[in-house]
């Protein structure tokens, strides 16, 4: 069963061959990070003009590496949202195009499953009923997931948190750009925090009083916007910041934050859900204190703890193949009327309260 899988979400134009949803023969990632990196994010289109440009390249780079031909191939897959429009329609088209003219079955598959599914490749048999840690630049979401295996079987999933205002990744993302770090945030502040101590400078700890299970991280954001402000800390690159021992703390600090913020929510959900294992995915997952500190914490209440190697934490066409094809062995396949959905949802329902898991 071979698929080829093409993302374009955001700004990574990405695609790859997987057979039978879990041998990867090509993983191909074109970043355009050095394109976005003057403006601090990402600009919408200015990443369709260059997903428009890379796709060709790129499909043909991934069936080189694999050494198949389109011909070889059983169904062809692509993220059809959520992420940006434009984005998503270079990807979506040139799938289309693709399975239009070879006469392939197409999949649409949506992103977040996509990062839900990046663990599968290393832990192909996940405990289930599972609660998945989506955290990425785009999104900070808690999913109560049931399933019978990892496989093919469809999985079902209910949204029980999610942020009230910043993704975490967004909040890593503005904080760096505050002290004039390179985009993206995440990486940098993550090697510079190592070097601060996180209990130098208090930071609040963000309470969510009821018994939402919802994330919260514009007041840790603003906490650091305030102290920037209030001691005219002017922008500094990853060099300079590494001989400026309150800048190190700062990041410590504000990482410690945002960890414990991630932290006390899935926390509040084990509890209450009683989950067999804890699935991190998504962007922020290459997070070393984050893995670091879920692991020991996981270890400590017996949960069983699972998350992708770093290559599959961040935006990649490889997860989105391994849902894809889980899509494609179900026959959820989709026309050439298939649309991209920049707000596509994963999870029945919109189950934010907790109510419903009250033990
Ligand atoms: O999943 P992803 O590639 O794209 C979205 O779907 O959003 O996630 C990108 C986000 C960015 O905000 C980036 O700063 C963050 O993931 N990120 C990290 C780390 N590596 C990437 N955040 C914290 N620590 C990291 N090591
Ligand atoms: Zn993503």
């Amino acid at each position: 069963m071979l698929v080829l899988c093409i993302e374009t979400s955001c700004d990574e134009t990405a695609a790859a061959v997987v057979r039978d949803g879990r041998e990867i023969l090509s993983n191909v990632i074109h970043s355009q990070v050095k394109t976005h990196a003057p403006y601090g994010g990402v600009v919408p289109e200015i990443a369709s003009r260059e997903h428009l440009l890379k796709i060709g390249p790129i499909v043909q780079k991934a069936l080189d590496d694999a050494h198949v031909r389109i011909d070889d191939l059983d169904a062809i897959a692509a993220t059809a949202g959520p992420g940006l429009i434009g984005s998503l329609l270079v990807g979506l088209t040139y799938a289309k195009a693709l399975a239009f003219a070879k006469h392939k079955p197409l999949v649409a598959v949506n992103h977040i499953e996509g990062h839900i599914y990046s663990i599968c490749f290393e832990h192909p048999h996940v405990e289930f009923p599972a609660l998945a840690l989506v955290v990425s630049g785009g999104h900070t979401n808690l999913f109560w997931v049931e399933s019978e295996t990892c496989g093919f079987s469809r999985l079902k999933y209910t949204l029980v948190g999610k942020t009230r205002d910043d993704a975490a990744g967004e909040a890593y993302d503005k904080v760096a750009k505050l002290l004039g770090l390179s985009y993206p945030g995440g990486p940098v502040v993550d090697r510079l925090a190592k070097l601060g101590n996180s209990r130098a400078i208090p930071f609040p700890m963000v309470k969510i009083s009821d018994r939402a299970l919802d994330f919260s991280f514009s007041g840790i954001k603003t906490a650091v916007l305030r102290m920037v402000k209030n001691e005219g800390l002017e922008p500094r690159d990853e060099e300079a910041t590494r001989t400026d021992p309150h800048r190190l703390d700062l990041l410590a600090g504000f990482q410690e934050g945002v960890v414990n913020m991630l932290w006390a929510t899935t926390a509040k959900a084990a509890a209450r859900l009683q989950p067999r294992s804890l699935i991190l995915s998504g962007g922020v997952a290459a997070n070393s204190r984050l893995k670091e500190v879920l692991a020991e914490r996981c270890a400590a209440i017996g949960l069983k703890f699972h998350f992708p190697k770093p290559v599959f934490t961040t935006d990649n066409a490889a997860m989105i193949a391994a849902a894809g094809t889980a899509k494609f062995m179900r026959g959820e396949t989709v026309g050439m009327d298939a649309d991209a959905d920049p707000n596509m949802r994963l999870a029945i329902g919109k189950e934010t309260s907790g109510k419903r898991y009250r033990t």
